[in-house]
């Protein structure tokens, strides 16, 4: 099985629904999108031309079947690169100007538990006891803590 590294980005509620975080992950620019509570990763780079495209304008699919009406759909969905305006979508990577030819990038993300993502502590003396030291006969009075937020994690 192959281990795909993972990202720690940030607490859930620091990337509210609509808002994105642009951040670097083994030397390259990800931008990591709240769409209605879910989380999507892409790389900052439009294959056009190179722009940043996680700079770009979010927006969502506009659709007419006759004149004056229209329906607004996939809200939060589509991004426009900020330099020559090609969409892409943001929960796929797929763009929607020449789509059979262009993709950017995109990450698996998850949300999970702080609890998870750190090693609990406890009663392990093994680092203690390899270092030579003994336990002494007194003890300070310690509390449980634990880290109960969610946060977004980008596979790479
Ligand atoms: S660089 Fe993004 S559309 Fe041209």
């Amino acid at each position: 099985m192959i281990r795909v590294p993972r990202h720690i980005i940030a607490p859930v509620s620091e990337i509210p629904p609509g808002g994105r975080l642009i951040v670097e992950l083994d030397n390259r620019s990800i931008g990591v999108f709240n769409v209605g509570g879910r989380f999507y990763a892409i790389r900052n780079t439009c294959p056009h031309a190179g722009g940043r495209l996680c700079e770009g304008r979010v927006s969502g699919l506009v659709t007419s079947e006759r004149p004056g009406e229209y329906r607004y759909r996939r809200v939060g969905e589509i991004i426009r690169c900020p330099w020559h305006g090609w969409e892409f979508d943001l929960t796929t990577g797929q763009s929607w100007f020449d789509p059979s030819r262009t993709r950017v990038r995109s990450y698996a993300t998850d949300v999970t538990a702080g609890s998870e993502l750190v090693p609990s502590g406890g009663e392990d003396n093994r680092d203690m006891n390899e270092a030579g030291y003994r336990p002494g006969p007194y003890r300070a009075e310690r509390y449980e803590v634990e880290v109960d937020r969610d946060y977004v994690v980008v596979h790479t």
